[in-house]
């Protein structure tokens, strides 16, 4: 059993990722740590609740996390998620509160289960990094560290940077300069492999169950935007994660080491140099028919 922690700015493909880590007998999902990205810190809260109300879970805990990146930085993705960051999908909030400081969340529960928690980081690092900057044994203690983030080729919001790492640069500089051990990375190489195709477009909006259909209009406006952008559907970037975590098969790993520009026209681009034994194990290749299989056999079938 996977001990782990998702830091997410949800946001719609870290909707997907929720869900995964949620429902999956292979994952015990001990907390949700909130960071401003794709949507303000409010929203991506309120998000949080209303994913784990739609399936079952609500009695996983939610912690706030940072409001801006570590140099203030902030730009919002409501074009792919929508100004509530939900899809601009109306919904009757839910009535409940945030169970603490995400930061402290973070170190608290690695520190008092050394080597035992992976944290799944979907959004900007800011979070993960306030706790490595705060904390001297976090990165020591921490088992692994899954990152949906970089652009070995083409970036998504410069031809240089991806969305997270370009939200925070200083953030994933951080972290890769750390001492944690067992850091692997899922750039926009490979989930630009896996975007929701038509076939699983109509799976989700003709599925008898209403999970699966406010997935499906949740995806409506992001579609639209990645389909602009000459992709084959929506892009779901955050679940492959959460999907090598259930089984690494659905990935192909080499080492790495991985650095990141922090200023200029590169601002937010990550340097990932092969290496032997090197820091990193970097995602080169994807099985999207696996991922699909995990991802909605877990989700939407509940089969395991
Ligand atoms: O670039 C894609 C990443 O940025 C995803 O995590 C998406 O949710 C946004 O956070
Ligand atoms: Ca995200």
């Amino acid at each position: 059993m996977n001990k782990v922690i998702i830091d997410a700015d949800p946001g719609i493909d870290d909707t997907f990722a929720i869900l995964l880590a949620a429902e999956s007998r292979y994952i015990d999902l001990l907390g949700i740590t909130i960071v401003a990205g794709n949507t303000g810190l409010e929203n991506g809260i309120r998000n949080s609740f209303k994913i784990l109300d739609m399936c079952n879970k609500d009695f996983i805990p939610v912690y706030k996390g940072a409001e801006v990146s570590l140099e203030n930085r902030s730009i919002e993705a409501d074009y792919v998620h929508g100004k509530n960051g939900f899809g601009d999908l109306d919904y009757e909030p839910i009535r409940r509160s945030t169970s603490g400081d995400a930061i402290e969340f973070l170190i608290n529960t690695v520190n008092n289960n050394p080597g035992e928690i992976s944290v799944i980081a979907v959004g900007p690092l800011t979070n993960v990094a306030l706790a490595i900057m705060r904390d001297k044994d976090f990165a020591k203690n921490l088992k692994s560290l899954l990152i949906m983030g970089s652009a070995k080729v083409e970036g998504n919001v410069t031809k240089f940077a991806e969305f997270n790492f370009y939200q925070d640069p200083h953030a994933a500089k951080v972290v890769f300069d750390s001492e944690i051990e067992n850091i692997y990375l899922f750039g926009l190489n490979v989930t630009t492999k896996l975007p929701l195709t038509e076939k699983y477009e109509e799976y989700l909006k003709n599925h008898d169950s209403e999970l699966a259909n406010t997935l499906y209009q949740i995806t409506r406006l992001g579609a639209a935007f990645d389909r602009k952008c000459g992709h084959d559907g929506l892009i779901l970037n955050d679940p492959l994660t959460v999907a090598y975590l259930i089984d690494s098969n659905v990935a192909e790993m080499m080492d790495a080491d991985v650095d990141i520009a922090i200023d200029g026209e590169l601002i937010g681009k990550s340097f990932i140099t092969l290496k032997e034994n090197g820091k990193c194990k970097v995602a080169y290749d994807v099985n999207p028919e696996l991922f699909y299989q995990i991802l909605f056999d877990t989700v939407i079938e509940k089969k395991y």
